[in-house]
């Protein structure tokens, strides 16, 4: 946790950026995973997190925006709690330790906020993004959904974002330890990287590093040679020889800030020359992102360098013809590269999504494109400077899609088809770095994880 003053400086900041009002900020509750006393891993609301920093279940914050007055929810412990849980801060202990001095019961936030409403007074809330956040609004405001959905305050999600966005230093050096975990549970993956070995058993090696250094990896690891596949979850397959290894992973610290790193990597440890020559292409957009990062640029021009790049380098290959400028504004490159090139990370690996994913990438100058492909892309607006962001431009040959599109004659002007088609065998290939904006461009946080194809053989020859 950080000091109580960090806190406090920022309830009263959000305080300021709502005209009037109350703002509601519910913590999250426990979460059932099979039976009602056999829970999920806890986690807390990130919001919740950033402005009350307390990590426990059956917690709501209130600031009143009108008569800068704050209120903190919740019950102490009772012996119950004590004998299954151990001893418990009481709650005006909790209060103090973020610098809250009035706290009350759970049992009178239903009453309080059902007065506000007499009153007429505006209730902020951010929208909910799990089924029992929904239940618990409707039960504690004694309302139909419809009449919660009212309560949704693009006003409030305005404000947090542009807080959230700006990370601090206390919150970049959290992000730093999350990748320096990553960076363990990376070079462990590319060591184990060899034929035969089952992609269970190194995802099993990896998630035990997060969880050794002290939270949970930060969102479920893609780990698979079948990187053709974006988000592949299963890791049943047994590692061979001419295939690569996509792992895409991050860790989240004891406060909860997020990393989220990919590294792909030859089984057996040795590029032959197919993978080397498309290796190489996605680590050119890579570099030729980090190189021209700067606030004020949109994020959505880093995605169409990054295009642009893969492009002309498929194009070198053989792999793609013509005007590759004309190509990537009609998007044939997103046959190779269909998602987008990063998003915002912090609290959450994908920071703030509950909010929204527009309202957290996009503003009123630039609007999300309808094109397959960049229509993905979950950040776009201008750059600012204290923003962390992800880096993660690919290459995949997805059979399907390079069948559909085929068969199509689909951008057959740009798409050399037939050599195209030689590659259905390949699987894919993401890199992916977190990045600080910074004053004058940015810093790629935390200890370098091997990303050059001579520092990746090396590590895996060890
Ligand atoms: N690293 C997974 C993702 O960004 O979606
Ligand atoms: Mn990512």
């Amino acid at each position: 946790m950080f000091k109580a003053d960090v806190y406090k400086e920022r309830r009263n900041r959000l305080r300021k950026k709502v005209s009037n009002g109350i703002i509601l900020l519910p913590g999250n509750d426990e979460a059932s995973m099979n039976y009602p006393s056999n829970t999920y891993h806890y986690r807390q609301d990130s919001t919740f997190l950033y402005y009350f920093g307390l990590d426990q279940a059956g917690l709501a914050g209130i600031l009143d925006a009108d008569q800068d007055s704050e209120l903190l929810f919740g019950n102490n412990a009772t012996m119950d709690d004590i004998i299954w849980m151990g001893p418990q801060p009481s709650m005006t202990e909790r209060g103090s330790l973020v610098g809250v001095e009035k706290t009350r019961p759970l049992d009178d936030l239903s009453g309080f906020l059902r007065d506000a409403l007499a009153k007429k007074r505006t209730i902020h809330i951010l929208p909910p993004y799990r089924g029992d956040h929904w239940l618990s609004l409707m039960k504690l405001f004694n309302l139909p959904l419809e009449s919660i959905k009212t309560m949704i305050s693009e006003e409030l999600i305005h404000a947090v974002v542009g807080m959230r966005s700006i990370k601090d230093g206390n919150e970049i050096r959290e992000i730093e330890k999350a990748v320096d975990v990553a960076y363990l549970m990376h070079t462990t993956a590319m060591k184990m990287a060899k034929p035969g070995m089952v992609e269970r058993e190194i995802t099993g090696v990896v998630e035990g590093i997060s969880l050794s250094h002290g939270g949970p990896v930060s969102f479920p690891v893609i780990q698979s040679i079948d990187g053709q596949t974006l988000h592949n979850h299963s890791h049943a397959n047994v590692l061979k020889e001419g295939r690569m290894m996509v792992t895409d992973a991050g860790a989240e610290t004891e406060m909860h800030y997020a990393s989220d790193i990919t590294r792909t990597v030859p089984v057996g440890g040795i590029f032959d020359q197919r993978q080397k020559d498309i290796y190489t292409l996605v680590l050119k957009a890579n570099e030729e992102v980090i190189r021209n990062i700067k606030p004020g640029i949109p994020f959505k021009d880093m995605h169409l360098l990054a295009a642009q790049v893969i492009a002309s380098g498929l194009k070198d290959l053989g792999l793609m013809k013509g005007d590759m400028e004309e190509a990537v504004s009609q998007g044939a490159h997103a046959l190779f590269f269909p998602h987008g090139l990063g998003h915002m990370m912090g609290l959450d690996v994908h920071d703030m999504e509950g909010l929204g994913e527009d309202y957290v990438g996009y503003d009123d100058e630039i609007k999300r494109s309808d094109q397959f492909g960049l229509a993905f892309l979950r950040l776009a607006r201008r750059m600012e400077t204290g923003w962390v962001l992800t880096d993660e431009p690919g290459i995949y040959f997805i059979p399907a899609l390079i069948d559909q599109w085929k068969g199509e004659g689909k951008f057959a002007d740009f798409i050399n088809y037939e050599k195209v088609v030689t590659y259905k065998d390949f699987g894919g290939i993401r890199i992916e770095d977190d990045i600080l904006v910074t004053e004058d461009g940015c810093r790629v946080l935390g200890k370098p994880i091997p990303k050059t194809v001579k520092d990746i053989e090396n590590i895996m020859q060890d």
